[in-house]
């Protein structure tokens, strides 16, 4: 068809306009893109304040995976997006999003927040994916289409892993409330029409400032300052009975298992560092992520195979003086002595240690360690990584080794105040100690 010789020639379009218009159907979905990368990197940071609030050991590791899993989501993201025009360079989070998620760790009751954030922004969150793939062209963003249905499926996953720990709180206020200040935005992606805020509505969030609590909750198991002595009547674990080679290695094995447990103990002082670095960039909370699952992996090899070995779980006390120390220092000063001292000092003793378990020919305790090291040699490199990095954040211009050494000084102070202050839950004759370990192992 010829275009009729009267019609005038349409208005030559500016280059800019043109080059946007040309690229629309890419830059609305990279724009939906970058909203999903901060929704899931806003998860990462707050719903770490979760897990040492809450008391379950399993809902920590679960927490804990979910987390990891959130990261791994943005992570994917952020490199497919950046294959688009008009997913932008920056990693900041919009305002807006950011508002709605420390909205969401506001609850004093941690099990309220629990259902905020499972039943108000993760399913916010798996119905944005679910948009996503309605919305693109199945075939022309297949690449960001195979990722979106990879992380629909995890999503209903968490939906479903965590539904046993759902129900006992007394949430329906607080969901309503987080429910309306999701609805002003129209959902995560603005992909349903926004609703006014209800009449009264005040943003918790901007009324007071959120605090970790001064200890760390461990609901019904019992408590203690430290699981390490050197009398084998107060503590399971008996610091020169592990390097002793006259030491039978069963009892080493069930040494070694409590203190695997008893990481737990840096999987909730870790949780910790996320919130207070908002600003950090994303792949330091990706790695931070990373260490604290493998950390929660760590606390349930002891969890799982104790009870193996004929310990009841309930007569082994936690150990709570690392978090009561730690959360009294600036994030930096946790991360460092959480890298640079405990985890960097710790491999001597544990190499010590997996060669007298390996004397068992228990090829499962062999892997766990095996494990074990080898995610703990990548958490001091984690360590040498970020450590300058968070140090900026927190704007410490010290030298990092001059740092370090004030930090250990540091804790050592803190320690006299705020350790040592969890008496033990259980008398002698109930708890866990070395004196009984001996008995499990078969050795007296
Ligand atoms: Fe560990
Ligand atoms: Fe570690």
């Amino acid at each position: 068809m010829v275009a009729p010789s009267k019609s005038a020639p349409a208005p030559a379009p500016t280059s800019a306009t043109s080059a946007t218009g040309r690229m629309a159907a890419v830059q609305d979905m990279a724009r939906l893109q970058r909203i999903l990368f901060e929704a899931e990197r806003e998860f990462v940071r707050t719903a770490t304040t979760l897990i040492y609030r809450v008391g379950e050991p399993e809902l920590k590791y679960l927490l804990c995976q979910h987390v990891w899993e959130s990261a791994s989501h943005a992570r994917f993201l952020r490199e497919r997006g950046r294959e688009l025009s008009g997913f932008g360079t920056g990693e900041n989070v919009r305002p807006a999003l950011r508002r709605l998620f420390n909205e969401a760790v506001m609850p004093a009751d941690a099990y309220v927040a629990l259902a905020g954030f499972y039943r108000v922004l993760k399913p916010a969150l798996l119905a944005a994916y679910r948009h996503y793939l309605q919305a693109t062209h199945h075939l022309a963003d297949w690449p960001s289409r195979k990722l979106v249905e990879e992380f629909i499926m995890d999503e209903e996953r968490h939906a479903q892993e965590i539904l046993a720990h759902l129900g006992t709180a007394d949430d329906p206020v607080w969901i309503a409330h987080l429910g309306s200040a999701l609805l002003a935005q129209g959902g995560l992606l603005g992909e349903a029409p926004a609703l006014p805020l209800p009449a009264g509505f005040t943003w918790e969030s901007e009324a007071r400032a959120y605090q970790h609590p001064a200890t760390c909750n461990r609901g019904k198991y019992p408590t203690c300052s430290s699981v390490f002595s050197h009398d084998p009547d107060e503590t399971p674990i008996v610091r020169p009975w592990l390097v002793d080679p006259k030491t039978d290695a069963r009892v080493i094995r069930l040494m070694v298992y409590v203190w695997l447990m008893m990481e737990l103990d840096a999987v909730d002082y870790l949780a910790t560092v996320f919130y207070d670095t908002p600003e950090a960039p994303f792949d330091l909370h990706h790695d931070m992520a990373r260490h604290l699952w493998d950390e929660s992996r760590h606390s349930q090899f002891g969890f799982r195979q104790l009870p193996k070995l004929g310990v009841d779980l309930m007569t082994v006390e936690h150990s709570l003086d690392l978090y009561n120390i730690l959360i009294q220092m600036p994030p930096h000063e946790r991360y460092a002595m959480m890298t640079m001292e405990f985890e960097a000092g710790s491999f001597p003793t544990k190499a010590l240690v997996m060669d007298r378990v390996r004397e068992l020919s228990d090829f499962e305790a062999d892997t766990l360690l095996a494990f074990d090291r080898n995610d703990e040699q990548n958490h001091v490199r984690y360590g040498h990584r970020w450590l300058p990095e968070i140090m900026k954040l927190c704007g410490d211009t010290r030298p990092t080794d001059e740092f370090v050494k004030a930090t250990q000084a540091r804790f050592a102070e803190l320690a006299k105040i705020h350790g040592g202050r969890t008496p033990h839950a259980l008398p002698p004759e109930q708890r866990l100690t070395g004196t009984k370990i001996l008995k499990l192992a078969g050795v007296v």
